[in-house]
């Protein structure tokens, strides 16, 4: 029933034209998923919760098939291509040749940006992602109760895969702070840093506080967080979210992200979620694919490195490094680490998650394909 609404949804040339016209946002310059944002949320225009999930779909489907799309035909004609082949691909992924993924789901200058390009990830990047959420510690099995169509993960306590339709921003439960829509690769940042209540940890590149508020909780609400970002405007976001989930340990303070420290404190535990070039939310957000650019990817490289080289005089002896980006680069991940470990003899390199099998600490890479999530690097120390 559900299945056939939405095949003649797609059938409609107004919707083609709904979701062309989205597209003429995104290039006349609005990022794909703020042209969404602003006109499915603002514009009265279009009611059906399902319509407006469809046409989201379309138009990512656009971008992640962007490639095989002649761009002499018209915009609808592009759309109904490339919903023709998301199809194929959803039927049977093996629809798609590996070698067409390989030459046409990203761009080329990946391959020398990416020390290896899994066939996995390719295929993993031409799926729709999914919708994670974190219930607060302990209340998971609760939480999926009460909204039903959620999976537990095995990777981490408290996260749910939704796999339902409904907006869970206006659920009494989302409303009164009892979960958080969050990326599993997201929560595992968290779960590397495990802060412990009673100690003080720092949440260095906080922006909207999505960690931020899974620290506390993580802390039950005890000791001391504080909370930085350059923008202001995310931080104000930040208040307003850390209200909602009652989050009453946390302590806002602007960074620029410069050696002059917002507090002389000194931590047990410092998060850098440092900015980075996403190429791990390639999946959920397609467009990126095609307006990143190499350069992005060394200008956020020193950026990330300075960052860490001014936090390190931050810690207590005994303390712990956690830097964490949603990136892929060569440049971002393992040059970063690598540099931060040769530059700083205080600092001693550790796994982000003990593994009692391995004698080689190490970062560690969570791949989109392997984690269901967004692609993550976590590299780890402790303060000597
Ligand atoms: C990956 S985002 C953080 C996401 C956030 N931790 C969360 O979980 O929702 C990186 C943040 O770093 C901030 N940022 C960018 N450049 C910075 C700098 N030079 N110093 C401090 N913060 C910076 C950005 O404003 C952005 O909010």
């Amino acid at each position: 029933m559900g299945q056939t609404w939405i095949n003649n949804l797609m059938a409609e040339a107004k919707f083609i034209n709904n979701a062309a016209h989205i597209l003429k946002l995104v290039q006349a310059g609005t990022p794909a998923d703020q042209a969404l944002r602003e006109s499915l949320t603002q514009d009265r225009h279009y009611t059906a919760p399902l319509e407006r999930r469809e046409i989201s779909r379309a138009v990512f489907a656009y971008y992640r098939w962007w490639r095989w799309l002649n761009p002499k035909d018209s915009l609808q004609k592009q759309l109904e291509a490339a919903l023709v082949l998301r199809d194929r691909f959803d039927k049977d992924p093996a629809n798609i040749k590996a070698e067409a993924l390989a030459a046409r789901a990203v761009p080329d200058w990946v391959k020398t940006e990416m020390a290896v390009i899994p066939a996995d990830w390719l295929r993993q990047l031409q799926r729709d992602p999914t919708l994670w959420i974190r219930a607060k510690a302990g209340t998971g099995a609760a939480i999926a109760a009460q909204l039903g169509l959620c999976t537990s993960a095995t990777q981490a306590p408290d996260a749910l895969r939704y796999g339902g339709i409904t907006d869970l921003y206006r659920t009494a439960e989302f409303q009164s702070g009892a979960f958080e829509i969050q990326d599993l690769a997201s929560q595992l940042v968290s779960h590397a840093c495990a802060p412990q209540p009673g100690e003080t940890w720092w949440d260095a590149c906080a922006g909207e506080g999505g960690k931020t508020m899974h620290l506390s909780d993580l802390m039950q609400n005890k000791g001391l967080l504080w909370a930085s970002d350059r923008s202001a405007r995310r931080l104000t976001k930040l208040k307003e979210r850390a209200a909602r989930a009652q989050v009453f340990n946390c302590r806002v303070a602007p960074w620029e992200g410069t050696a002059q420290l917002p507090t002389k404190t000194k931590f047990d535990g410092v998060l850098v979620d440092a900015p980075c070039s996403g190429l791990g939310t390639w999946q959920r957000n397609p467009h990126a694919r095609w307006t990143t650019t190499p350069k992005d990817i060394t200008e956020l490289s020193v950026i990330q490195t300075q960052l860490l080289n001014h936090i390190a005089p931050s810690l207590k002896p005994g303390g712990r490094l956690i830097y964490a980006v949603c990136t892929l680069s060569r440049a971002e991940t393992t040059a970063v680490a690598d540099a931060f470990t040769t530059a700083h003899p205080e600092y001693e390199l550790i796994s982000p998650f003990p593994d009692p099998k391995s004698q080689t600490p190490a970062p560690i890479t969570l791949w989109p394909h392997e984690l269901n999530a967004n692609g993550m690097f976590i590299a780890a120390w402790k303060k000597r």
